[in-house]
């Protein structure tokens, strides 16, 4: 059964970075046929009206219409850590982090969590996100086992590490390996999960263990591989001291296999030029993470020389480190974080770091991440009037990009209208 929903459709038929804001459509008066589980067709709504008389159409007015949002790095087992006070990144690890994380050797816990995380980014809009899981494999089932009974499309690894951990967070070279191996051939291209080689980073894994993986990825090449870079200076510190021949700190991935189109590297803040350059020459992905780089004390991440040598870049909220479920509210601190450093990012570039930008980091940018004819519907609704603060703001805008700033600043879950997942409203 077809569905035709109107209201202000915004799609992207190119870059921002690189064409500016005229890279975005916004259509005022647009609509989007939803049939299938895709967009079969996007147009003038009144047009479209006539096309498909027995579509049923939902009318949404000036809401606006945009791509579900996609979140690629977070950690779903920290749900119920968020926003934790007064740490760093490595004492915050050890406070906070690792107890909650012991916590999923418990099946029913890491389900419950689980369901919890999905209520909450569904209700922020976001349809897509690419997870860790903690080292028990059970984390992982849970993970999907949610993500699968919701329709969604999402990512996730176990997460592993042999060193530097609680013992009971600590797995091996081998079982890292073998239950990574495992949870690969159960989830990898099941419905719309992606299974993703997830060593935690280069402090929490021996040699040993980041070979195996390395090994692994190498042997499943249509897999991603996620893990931390230069979040700190005392984590890039500490790294030096653990690998002393290594050149930096992207090559103790580099020298085990563990560097590749297909990597997408959380952070990357505190880079060295030949860190810059390595990932620039094998196209790597680079996951912006702005309310945990502020709340966590980490850095400023450089967006725009990262965008200059053509790195892919995503946002992503990195919660618990980040201290927001929500994609607006990520945007907003990636706009500050840009200001701090000198850059004003243009809302349409904000808008396709949480849309497109990160859909090309999981190398999924033909299925999801726009408002195109044969991607998936998975589609988010914003009201751009949620609050009295917002609505008075945008009230005074003269162009559509003035009208939806306001929401990007100040927004969070009231704006969320309505959220599609394969086109059927959840
Ligand atoms: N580096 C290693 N593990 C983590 C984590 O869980 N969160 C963040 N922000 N950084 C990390
Ligand atoms: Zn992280």
């Amino acid at each position: 059964m077809a569905e035709l929903i109107l209201g202000q459709v915004l799609s992207y038929h190119g870059d921002p970075f690189i064409e500016g804001p005229s890279a975005a459509k916004l259509d005022p008066t647009g609509g989007v046929l939803l049939l299938g589980g895709e967009i079969a067709a996007v147009g003038d709504g009144a047009a479209l009206r006539a096309a498909y008389p027995q579509a049923t159409v939902t009318d949404y007015g000036k809401a606006l219409i945009s791509a579900g949002f996609i979140d690629p790095h977070v950690h779903y087992p920290q749900t119920a850590i968020i926003a934790s006070w007064g740490k760093q990144l490595i004492d915050w690890l050890n406070t906070y982090t690792f107890p909650e994380e012991m916590r999923f050797a418990d099946p029913d816990y890491a389900a419950d969590i689980a369901a919890r995380y999905f209520d909450l980014t569904l209700a922020n809009g976001t349809t897509t996100v690419c997870s860790y899981a903690t080292i028990h494999p059970a984390s992982v089932d849970a993970f999907f086992e949610q993500a699968q009974s919701r329709g969604l499309r999402a990512y996730a690894g176990k997460t592993c590490m042999d060193r530097n951990a609680p013992k009971g967070l600590q797995d091996t070279a081998q079982s890292a390996y073998d239950d990574s191996k495992h949870l690969l051939d159960k989830w990898h291209g099941q419905d719309r999960l992606s299974y993703v080689i997830t060593p935690r980073f280069s402090p929490t894994s021996t040699p040993d263990q980041l070979a195996a993986l390395g090994a692994l990825w190498a042997e499943n090449q249509t897999c991603l591989m996620q893990t931390h870079l230069s979040e700190q200076p005392d984590e890039i510190a500490w790294v030096k001291s653990l690998f002393p021949t290594a050149r930096d700190y992207l090559d103790t991935y580099e020298s085990h296999g563990l560097l590749g189109m297909g990597g997408l590297y959380g952070h990357a803040i505190h880079l060295d030029p030949r860190e810059v350059d390595r990932l620039t020459e094998v196209g790597a992905a680079l996951i912006h993470c702005p309310t945990s780089n502020t709340f966590i004390g980490s850095g400023l991440f450089d967006m725009e020389t990262m965008v200059a040598r053509g790195l892919r870049v995503g946002l992503a909220t990195d919660t618990g480190g980040g201290s927001s479920f929500s994609m607006l509210r990520t945007m907003a601190a990636a706009y500050e974080v840009a200001q701090l450093r000198g850059t004003a990012l243009h809302p349409a570039q904000l808008w396709w770091l949480a849309t497109m930008g990160s859909a090309r980091t999981l190398r999924a940018e033909g299925k999801i991440g726009n408002i195109a004819v044969g991607s998936e519907a998975d589609l988010v609704v914003i009201d751009l009037a949620s609050t009295p603060a917002i609505e008075q703001a945008t009230r005074r805008a003269e162009t559509i990009w003035q009208a939806i700033f306001p929401t990007i600043m100040m927004g969070d879950d009231r704006a969320i209208t309505a959220v599609y997942v394969a086109g059927k409203r959840v």
